[in-house]
């Protein structure tokens, strides 16, 4: 069967695609990448639905859209890790295989994903594309949502572009954590999370479209007075995670979801905390840090 690619929500023709026709287990063509990539140009978010697949399997497809990012935002220590450091351990689970304790750092520091984020901000060069692939699913709950920045963006006034259309934000996960009342970070972790510079508003270098970059990281705008400056990334938060602009992804088993992150922003949702909910992601960098990018 041929690839093919088709909007998951019809009444939203260009957000959230659902890609059938391909089997993620074997070496893809550099046809069906090509494909793919153009897909995500258009969608933002793709939906593989009933893709088994292993960490290395995820890791080959996920290297045809560029370099791999190392899982070095985890606060986990070398010797409680789960997986390789290729891959991010998006779960509440021990390397035994049980659920984290209820108060567990690891998983206080996770909860951090429940607010509305783009991958790897908090880093120089942020994140491109995420590849998340379900291996067990909670019995309720634990949606993950996706908004759509370039219809925020479009969505804002005259007056409003205008005026962040050149700005830049300091972003650090030791923000977007002690929103939450996350404090307890080690002198190292704020060493190696200090903030870093990211424009406000970025060009897709393929479609040319503008988007708003937000990220619950983004804890300060250069120049300006820190509430004002907070303030208005909640201002523009709240705007770009209308309803109108979010899509709810309901996992099964063996989906694989893979987003730009550079024009969408994402969050999980609440799942019960006692039931085992493991998902296992790549992430591929991006070609620079974004001052560094055409605006
Ligand atoms: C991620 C993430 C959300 C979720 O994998 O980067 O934010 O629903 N996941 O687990
Ligand atoms: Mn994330």
């Amino acid at each position: 069967m041929a690839l093919s690619i088709g909007p998951a929500d019809p009444a939203r023709p260009d957000f959230v695609g659902e890609v059938t026709g391909i089997d993620l287990r074997r070496e893809i063509t550099a046809g069906e990448a090509a494909a793919i990539e153009d897909g995500m140009d258009r969608y933002a978010v793709l939906v593989f639905r009933g893709q088994p697949i292993d960490d290395a399997q995820q890791i080959a497809f996920t290297r045809h859209f560029g370099p791999l990012e190392m899982a070095t935002g985890d606060i986990a220590r070398a010797d409680q890790r789960r997986l390789a450091m290729e891959v991010n351990d998006i779960s509440n689970l021990e390397r035994d295989g049980t659920v984290l304790a209820r108060d567990d750092r690891r998983r206080l520091f996770a909860l951090g994903n429940m607010l509305w984020h783009s991958d790897s901000s908090f880093k120089p060069t942020p994140a491109k594309y995420s590849l998340l692939s379900a291996r067990v699913i909670p019995g309720s709950g634990g949606n993950t949502e996706f908004a759509d920045m370039r219809a925020a963006w479009d969505a804002l006034d005259a007056e409003m572009q205008a005026m962040v259309r050149d700005l830049v934000c300091e972003h650090t996960q030791i923000h977007s954590r002690g929103t939450l009342g996350f404090t307890e970070f080690t002198d190292e972790e704020r060493a190696r999370w200090a903030p870093v510079p990211q424009r406000l508003v970025r060009r897709h270098p393929r479609t040319g479209r503008l988007s708003l970059f937000l990220s619950a990281h983004a804890g300060g705008i250069r120049g300006w007075p820190r509430p004002e400056a907070l303030m208005l990334l909640r201002d523009l938060t709240e705007h770009a995670t209308q309803r109108r602009f979010v899509h709810a992804h309901v996992w099964r088993p063996h989906d694989l979801v893979m987003w730009d992150n550079r024009v969408t922003m994402h969050r999980a949702r609440r799942a019960p905390p006692d039931q085992v909910r493991d998902l296992h992601r790549t992430t591929v960098a991006d070609s620079a840090p974004t001052l560094e990018q055409a605006a």
